[in-house]
């Protein structure tokens, strides 16, 4: 389905809420403009494992994660076709009418299902987006009742995506062992089974003021990494590196993936996980969809042994249920990932 549908469908939750959508953040001077382009490379997945070209598309994926925290892969092995039925279920969701879509509504004390917002203190404004938040993996802590039912194939999409990722996920984490010269399974084994999963479609409807307005504010994710697929037609994603911001290009078909906190910890700092925003614009609506990987939360993490040595000392404590400091310490004004540092 066309973008058009999402602008024929402007999020009505973004238009009632009578709340303060103006943005102070230290950021809020660069909305409304247009930054450069990011550079990074677009990684053919499929040749990471290949005996002739593997090394150097390895190495250049290395040097993306490491000096941007992102990167762009293609030939993923996850057909753009299924991807195209993921957005479109979501795109069909979010054009439900309001009523329909509040019956996924979010509970008290849970975060899944539809309209969160995620405020971290009362003092600032809300973000120009819907979100519908799903938790999809371990499979027994998912709220099926919050899963929409309507478009009819929603969940059964959702579940298969849910697998392709996770293998994807598992690929990744034994590419970047191999690009460091580690044991291939180093960091799976860290990372651990009975992973938990988070999906979030993202609808960032049209804003009558993007230079004042946010889509979602400056952030680093709490994953191990993060998949996003962008929206086929609009850009809104933009990097942060060394106090500029860059914005992401659409590459249908493509992933854009960015290290999430856990791994950079586990990497010891090798790769950094990225800040990074949304931003809106007035003529299109903008639906993205990211789907965050976590180690399970009994498991420990920390720096995989063959990344501490005598020049590179450990930077960073052994850590448990990550994503469990990470809203006391938004709170507080801080980066997670600063608790986590020795
Ligand atoms: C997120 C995120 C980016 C996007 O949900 O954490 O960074 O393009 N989303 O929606
Ligand atoms: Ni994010």
């Amino acid at each position: 389905m066309a973008p058009a549908q999402v602008e024929e469908t402007p999020s009505k939750t973004v238009q009632e809420l009578p709340k303060n959508y103006i943005y102070k953040g230290g950021d809020a001077g660069t909305l409304g403009t247009s930054p450069s382009y990011i550079d990074i490379p677009t990684i053919d997945f499929s040749l990471l494992s290949s005996p002739t070209c593997g090394k150097k598309e390895l190495e250049k994926l290395c040097s993306a994660l490491t000096s941007w925290g992102c990167v762009q892969i293609i030939n993923h092995g996850i057909d753009p076709a299924f991807m195209d039925k993921v957005d479109e279920v979501g795109k069909q969701f979010f054009g439900l009418p309001l009523e329909e879509k509040k019956k996924y509504a979010r509970e008290n004390g849970s975060y899944d299902g539809y309209m969160n917002h995620i405020i971290d203190s009362k003092d600032q404004a809300f973000d120009w987006i819907d979100r519908l938040h799903l938790v999809t993996k371990p499979e027994d802590k998912r709220q099926l009742k919050l899963w929409p039912e309507n478009p009819q194939s929603f969940r059964e999409i959702l579940h298969e995506y849910t697998a392709k990722i996770e293998k994807l996920n598992e690929m990744l984490l034994k590419a970047i062992a191999r690009a460091l010269n580690l044991e291939e399974n180093c960091f799976l084994d860290m990372y651990g089974e009975e992973a938990s999963m988070l999906s979030i479609f993202n609808l960032y409807p049209p804003c009558p003021r993007p230079d004042l307005a946010i889509g979602l504010k400056p952030h680093a994710d709490a994953s191990v990494f993060t998949y996003l697929i962008q929206d086929k037609e609009v850009e809104g994603l933009q990097f942060q590196k060394d106090d500029q911001w860059y914005r992401v290009p659409v590459i249908p078909g493509a992933f854009v993936i960015n290290v999430g906190d856990q791994i950079e910890i586990m990497s010891n700092g090798i790769f950094k996980s990225p800040i990074h925003r949304v931003v809106t614009n007035t003529e299109r609506g903008r639906m993205s969809l990211v789907m965050f990987c976590f180690p399970n939360p009994n498991k420990e993490i920390e720096p995989v042994k063959g990344l501490v040595t005598g020049t590179r000392p450990r930077l960073y404590k052994t850590m448990k249920d990550y994503t469990s400091i990470v809203v006391e310490n938004y709170q507080k004004g801080r980066r997670p990932i600063e608790a986590a540092k020795i």
